[in-house]
């Protein structure tokens, strides 16, 4: 089933209140978060809502999904600076709660398992945000990535690099290669809430209703997820069978 809501306006209230939800039950939630430009409002309304509602957010811990490979937290496209910018610099947050992966360790393959076990060692992520790109891939786990797998470095198909170097200025800076979170690291979320904005995700979309579970579609992993949301506008569900669309009602509650 399929959520559809009207805009990606209505998505990003829906997605802060879920996430202040949990974090009032558990003010030591651990939280799985994303980068892209489809989690921008999603933050830009939780650091709304947050000062708003006066809610404590400094035991919070958080996991990020992915970082790139050579460049540094200062760099601007690096995942760091982006969360700094839009969320981790907005709120009261305890810093050593707050973890990415380190795109310039000289110990990869360490540092990848390190980055597993802590996220086991903080009791699993409660609610784990995701985006997709427009091959399927999530975090940074291409097409051909194993179920299985835990954090690992990948090199990044011509797809994403094309597909990400808007944000760059030339082709030559997109890095090569990322670490991201693995496959097996994001089912482990107790939740899981995929967020699917825009006409140009619609036959991704497609792709995930007619495909099976298949690893040359990373995203169709959720599908044997048990607690997996997949949250789209109109815009991206505009392909999907109508039948399979519930339209939740909204509300403005924060
Ligand atoms: C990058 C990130 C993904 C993200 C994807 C989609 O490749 N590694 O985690 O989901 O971009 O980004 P956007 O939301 O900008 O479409």
């Amino acid at each position: 089933m399929f959520l559809v809501f009207p805009d990606s306006t209505a998505i990003a209230a829906h997605l802060s209140a879920r996430l202040q939800d949990i974090i009032r039950q558990d003010p030591q939630a651990t939280l799985g978060l994303a980068t892209g430009g489809t989690m921008e409002p999603i933050y830009a309304r939780f650091v709304q809502d947050v000062r708003a509602n006066g809610l404590d957010v400094s035991k919070i811990n958080s996991f990020n999904l992915d970082e790139y490979v050579g460049l540094s937290g200062q760099h601007e496209q690096s995942y760091a600076h982006y969360m700094q910018q839009h969320l981790f610099s907005q709120l009261p947050f305890e810093a050593a709660h707050l973890h990415l992966p380190n795109g310039l360790t000289t110990e990869l393959e360490q540092h990848c398992q390190e980055y597993s076990a802590a996220i086991a060692a903080c009791g699993g992520v409660a609610l784990q945000l995701l985006g997709v790109g427009t091959n399927g891939h999530i975090g940074f786990n291409e097409p051909g990535t194993p179920f299985d797998s835990g954090t690992h470095v990948v090199a990044l198909s011509e797809r994403t690099r094309i597909d990400n170097s808007r944000f760059f200025d030339s082709m030559d800076e997109v890095p090569a290669s990322a670490i991201t979170m693995g496959i097996a690291d994001i089912l482990s979320a107790r939740e899981i809430a995929l967020v699917v904005t825009g006409e140009h995700k619609a036959r991704t979309m497609l792709n995930y209703q007619e495909g099976g579970v298949t690893p040359e579609l990373p995203f169709t992993a959720l599908k044997q997820h048990a607690n997996a949301h997949i949250l789209l506008d109109e815009a991206a569900a505009s392909l999907l069978d109508p039948s399979l669309c519930h339209r939740p009602l909204i509300s403005q509650a924060a």
